[in-house]
């Protein structure tokens, strides 16, 4: 009986160490990890016993070992839990909570090692790659990442295609087995677009919805000194593969160990609304490397910029580089908008109302031929166009109480940037321009590399440590779509890095439904330099036709629903004193937060937001829906008990529509308390936006 016994136990034993395995919980969010019959790590995640992620492989291709993937042994396991607050430097509220059980796998095959560290949230799990320093393993470079996430159904599928260079599309929703990124159409020309060699890759965030109403959102977060991480898709199996954006000699990274690579995340919940409060990608990113921060401060600007963007003033000085007069200069156009004269007048319109910054684009002699970076030197950053005088206006900024926006288009010469940059920030800061936005429009210099490779990632890194150095807020178009580093940078505000408004004025336009999309895939990464406020909402652009796809009781709601901390009043003064009593929730609403109520969402159809105002006991509300009206109950329990508020209601019109009466508002004064409710009817590609004062 006893000889039984040793030996039944000794069969657990080695079956134990030929596949070990571990299971870590946190709420209902439940994760396996462990080892398979090859020696390859596997994980899954689960949330109340329904499937999330299945079984699904996690390693690498290196030059050192192309099976980094399988062989592994089981060295043995840590565990620890963590439970703490933080206060953001800035954010959707004033205090976040970190609580997660972490488990760290160590592997070990042929003397080179690897550990996979593992953190379960209530919402979620995120883990990442870590290798410790050793021998075995110092410089090396990652041919490809195998990390898996295996589907447990065809989900429907938000996403855009994985474009090593750019993430400005409009998302298609189809199942995961429909995905086929040679079928996205430019909404500016009706032809497919250019697209990643892959046809099955797609960008992340990637939100999906599963048949039985389980909302999961992928992403990473902390990506820096690696590239981006795009999915592949695998249509019959709905297996999830990372696939990394390569360099221009068709490489992944280079990498020394010891290091850790940015967090996979993977957000889920039977609410959409959850999704959209997560804190989990946050979380996962280090805490602010800068040491003071009381020289950051949210803001909302306007900006000589529109009228560019609608073809009525152009960025340049003269129509071509060789326009040039008998004296040698260049011959002026007399359509430039960044001129002194017109300057002021935004500067005027700033300080009228209170707003505090004003972006100028097309201050800085190059914009001539600036496109298509044939040239690697296009700009300088440092030269003022002969009527822009820069002096003077800073002057007279300053003496309105408003700041300057410095505008630094790189076009995509990323190696001239890297030259230039400390100049260019000295001489920002010396003018005392305490914020910049930065452009990378075009194709990379270095030749052949990508915007969301790890040269660019690393680049972009190095810009907002030297905005930081010279005490400059960030917002950078066209980079790497964001991962929270906006905790660990909070100089870094905000990113474009998807579809802006500005679409709209370029092409043919994003269909109603795009934003309520947005804040499930680009937004879960941090905030977007979106271009909210577009008032005259048709006959903006000299092309006939164009049209906005909102109402403008909508575009007042995109400042609650699309999260930023540099927020543009986006259209040009006199559309906006041509409707000077809706300009008033511009006016009012703030742009950092104490707390933040996703009241109700649905990716695709509608979000319904509420946040409380930095440092006030004020709420603002914004209602969004796509090409379908509805009508929004909004419960105001969020407000605090026994006070009474002064609500005013930015809504549709009865008549309006996106298509017909985009510009049809009303405006409605209530007092109300946190008993009351809010009917709130939202145009078809409407929406609704409130104040709440409290008195
Ligand atoms: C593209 C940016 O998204 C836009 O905002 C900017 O005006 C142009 N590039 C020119 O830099
Ligand atoms: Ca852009």
């Amino acid at each position: 009986m006893l000889r039984y016994m040793l030996s039944f136990c000794l069969s657990i034993f080695l079956f134990l160490q030929c596949f070990p395995e571990e299971t870590v919980t946190n709420g209902k969010v439940k994760l396996t990890v462990g080892l398979d019959g090859n020696g390859r790590p596997v994980y899954s995640v689960d949330l109340g016993g329904k499937p999330v992620v299945k079984e699904s492989h996690l390693g690498f291709v290196i030059d050192a070992d192309s099976a980094f993937y399988q062989g592994f042994v089981w060295k043995g396991v840590e565990r620890r839990s963590v439970d703490e607050k933080w206060s953001p430097v800035w954010g959707e509220v004033k205090e976040v909570r970190n609580a997660y059980n972490e488990l760290t796998v160590h592997l070990e095959k042929k003397g080179r090692w690897l550990d996979i560290v593992f953190r379960v949230f209530e919402d979620g799990v995120g883990f990442r790659y870590r290798f410790p320093k050793q021998d075995g393993l110092r410089y090396f470079v990652v041919r490809q990442e195998l990390t898996e996430f295996a589907m447990g159904g065809d989900h429907k599928t938000f996403w855009i295609p994985g474009d090593y260079d750019t993430n400005e599309y409009l998302y298609s929703t189809t199942l995961l087995s429909a995905i086929d990124n040679r079928s996205v159409v430019d909404s500016s020309t009706d032809i497919a677009v250019r697209v990643a060699p892959d046809a099955q890759a797609v960008a992340t965030p990637l939100m999906m919805k599963t048949q039985d109403g389980l909302y999961i959102n992928i992403h990473e977060a902390g990506l820096m000194d690696y590239p981006a991480m795009q999915l592949h898709v695998d249509k019959a199996t709905r297996v999830l593969r990372s696939s990394l954006v390569p360099d221009a000699v068709g490489n992944m990274a280079y990498l020394h160990a010891p290091y850790a690579t940015p967090w996979r995340t993977i957000i889920v919940s039977d609410k959409a609304t959850d999704i959209l409060a997560s804190k989990l990608i946050l979380n996962l990113n280090e805490p602010s490397k800068l040491t003071s921060t009381d020289w950051i401060h949210p803001m909302k600007f306007v900006g000589v910029w529109w009228e560019m963007q609608t073809g009525k003033s152009t960025w340049s000085y003269s129509d071509y580089a060789d326009s040039l007069g008998s004296d040698g200069k260049l011959i002026p156009n007399g359509r430039h908008g960044a001129n002194t004269v017109n300057v002021k007048r935004y500067i005027d319109f700033a300080a009228a109302n209170h707003i505090g910054g004003v972006l100028v684009e097309g201050w800085n002699a190059g914009w001539e031929d600036w496109f298509g970076n044939w040239k690697e030197k296009v700009f300088d950053f440092v030269t003022p166009y002969p009527d822009f005088d820069i002096h003077a206006l800073t002057a007279y900024a300053a003496s309105k109480g408003v700041q300057l926006i410095m505008h630094n288009e790189t076009s995509g010469s990323a190696t001239n940037y890297d030259q230039q940059m400390d100049t260019a920030f000295k001489f920002m800061a010396g003018l005392g321009y305490h914020a910049v936005k930065t452009g990378y429009v075009g194709k990379i210099i270095p030749r052949g590399e990508h915007h969301d490779g790890q040269w660019m990632v690393l680049h972009y890194t190095r810009v907002a440590e030297k905005a930081a150095q010279y005490h400059v807020m960030l917002d950078a178009h066209e980079p790497m779509r964001p991962t929270g580093l906006q905790r660990t940078y909070p100089n870094w505000m905000a990113c474009e890095a998807g579809r802006g408004n500005e679409y709209n004025a370029f092409s043919k336009g994003s269909p109603p439904e795009h934003e309520t999309i947005m804040p499930f895939t680009r937004l879960m990464g941090g905030p977007m330099d979106y271009t909210p406020g577009i008032f005259k909402l048709r006959e903006y652009s000299s092309v006939p036709g164009r049209q906005m796809h909102t109402t403008l009781a909508k575009q007042l709601a995109l400042y609650v629903t699309m999260y930023s901390p540099l927020q543009m009043a986006a259209d040009v003064p006199e559309n906006y004193e041509a409707h000077s009593d809706a300009f008033q929730f511009i006016r009012d609403v703030p742009v950092d937060w104490d707390d933040t109520k996703v009241l109700d969402a649905e990716p695709g159809d509608y979000v319904v937001i509420a946040r409380r105002e930095k440092g006030k006991d004020n709420w603002f509300v914004g209602a969004i829906t796509d090409e379908n009206a509805r009508t929004m109950k909004v419960s105001l329990s969020f407000l605090d008990k026994g006070r009474k508020y002064k609500a005013v209601i930015y809504k549709d019109g009865v008549s309006a529509d996106w298509k017909t009466n985009p510009e049809a508002y009303t405006i409605e004064t209530l007092t109300v308390d946190s008993r009351g409710q809010l009917t709130l009817p939202l145009a078809p590609g409407g929406g609704a936006a409130v104040s709440l004062f409290a008195l």
